[in-house]
């Protein structure tokens, strides 16, 4: 996978119970800056949003106050698209606010938690959510020699059970309601490969997890006309991504990794996203689409 690497993240630093997702971003390099200095101007932007493709739709988006959450609500909103942000941080919510979005605070962990967001966003959006993007996730590091069960299951419950919790509770809305809609959930290119100077064994099942868990919600909801595909990033320059923590390091392995030889940003992801959710992919379900800029192809 390589948000970092074995030589980049000593194994000491990551005791399998103590690292918290504000651990991990806080000590993480900003957004700002890692892209500038790694490539040219020019790379890194999205297409423009299509206006009104997403008009009448409501989108729900789990970790709505994170990277690539918050670049998927902004491009779903300039789309045409009505949102509520999902997520357990107190800043998300004026994330919200600057884009004319609303916030709901919910720890998607908690069945009853992500329940209760669900109907309340339903409330706010006139409607249940026809579009659900699910971005909650943490990355942590640990060599599986130092993993604890209650690390693993931490991860699980936050990346793969959140999906599925907030996911479930979408779709029977919707179905009741009798109305079609699209699931994307965002797995990783750690779904897909495996990275041996990596130790992230938990986020990786996770990540994989979410990969079969979509193509389930493809299979079994595609009677009520409900899509539901994968996203799965490669390096992006959010606050989670811990590559460029050791900066020379972090070149190299863009220069030999990564055949575009650059970051992704965040609104790279959102336009895949956006796509997925819109009916632009009409005949598009079960899929798991990289957004890896060729990781995954060599
Ligand atoms: N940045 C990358 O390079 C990259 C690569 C592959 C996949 N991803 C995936 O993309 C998704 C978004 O990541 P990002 O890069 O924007 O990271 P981020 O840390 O900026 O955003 C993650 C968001 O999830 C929220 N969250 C965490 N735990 C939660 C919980 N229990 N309940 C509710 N919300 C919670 C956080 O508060 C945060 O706002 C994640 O699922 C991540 O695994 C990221």
């Amino acid at each position: 996978m390589a948000f970092g690497s074995a030589s980049t993240v000593p194994a000491s630093t990551v005791p399998g119970s103590t690292v918290s997702a504000s651990t991990v971003s806080a000590s993480a390099v900003p957004a700002s800056g890692v892209l500038a200095s790694t490539v040219s101007a020019s790379a890194g932007r999205a297409q423009p949003a299509l206006p009104g493709r997403m008009a009448g739709r409501r989108a729900l988006i789990t970790g709505g106050g994170g990277g690539i959450g918050l670049a998927c609500a902004r491009r779903l909103l300039a789309e045409g698209a009505e949102a509520v942000l999902l997520d357990r941080r107190a800043d998300a919510l004026s994330a919200a606010d600057g884009i004319g979005a609303a916030p709901v605070a919910c720890d998607i962990r908690d069945p009853g938690a992500v329940a209760a967001a669900v109907t309340r966003a339903t409330g706010l959006l006139n409607g249940p959510a026809d579009v659900l993007v699910n971005a909650a996730g943490v990355y942590r590091i640990a060599p599986l020699l130092d993993l604890t069960p209650e690390e693993w299951d931490d991860v699980q419950a936050i990346n793969l059970r959140g999906t599925f919790l907030a996911g479930q509770a979408m779709a029977a809305a919707l179905i009741a309601a009798g109305r079609p809609g699209a699931i994307v959930n965002i797995s990783s290119t750690a779904g897909l490969v495996a990275d041996a100077s990596e130790p992230s064994a938990h986020y990786n099942a996770s990540k994989a997890g979410v990969l079969a868990l979509t193509r389930q919600m493809a299979a079994e909801w595609a009677p009520y006309g409900i899509r539901a595909n994968a996203v799965c990033p490669g390096v992006i320059d959010t606050p989670m991504l811990r590559l460029m923590d050791d900066p020379a390091a972090g070149a190299a392995y863009l220069r030999t990794g990564v055949p575009q030889g650059r970051l992704g940003s965040a609104d790279e992801v959102a336009a895949a996203v956006a796509f997925l959710a819109s009916d632009d992919a009409s005949y598009l379900t079960g899929a798991a689409v990289p957004v890896d800029g060729g990781v995954t192809a060599i």
